[in-house]
């Protein structure tokens, strides 16, 4: 089935109705990997994403964790990427177009442009979010909001 994706004041409601459906998901659950799996399943569901996922802070690098889409980069190191940035700075980056973000790891040529949001716990980042997108200049500040706001709500279980 060809995949969807939706874009301006549209997706900014259908955040505010995803919302409390994952944390209706996530409250119940302890397991940290079963919550970060059915994040990315229900954002790609609800978006249609092309790759969806977290990486998990592992000593000096970001290993891949669970994610919906194409095989990805398993490691990342701090500072490198969009991810190693998002890292490194602690805040949200978005790249409108992968290509001129100097450094970009280009886990798939079909990824034009991403958003990567940090997972803070006491002050420190233990993994990051991940969204890339088939299409260029596909996210706003309406996504970065949107998860930022879902990211708020499985920081702790870390
Ligand atoms: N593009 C990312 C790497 C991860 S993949 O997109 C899944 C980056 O530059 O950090």
């Amino acid at each position: 089935m060809e995949e969807l994706t939706i874009s301006g004041t549209d997706r900014a409601q259908l955040y505010r109705q995803l919302i409390p459906q994952i944390k209706g998901l996530v409250e119940g659950e302890t397991s940290l990997i079963a919550n970060l799996a059915n994040v990315a399943a229900a954002l790609k569901q609800t978006f249609g994403f092309f790759w969806v996922g977290f990486y998990i802070v592992q000593g000096d690098e970001l290993v891949l964790g669970p994610f919906q889409g194409e095989i990805a980069c398993t490691r990342i190191s701090l500072g490198k990427g969009v991810c190693g940035t998002c890292w490194s700075e602690k805040k949200s980056v978005l790249v409108p177009n992968v290509e001129e973000f100097p450094g970009h790891i280009a886990c798939s040529a079909k990824s034009k442009s991403e958003v990567v949001v940090p997972i803070i716990k006491s002050g420190n980042v233990v993994g990051v979010l991940d969204v890339d997108s088939s299409e260029l200049n596909d996210f706003s500040e309406a996504d970065v909001e949107g998860l930022e706001q879902i990211v708020a709500l499985i920081n702790q279980q870390f």
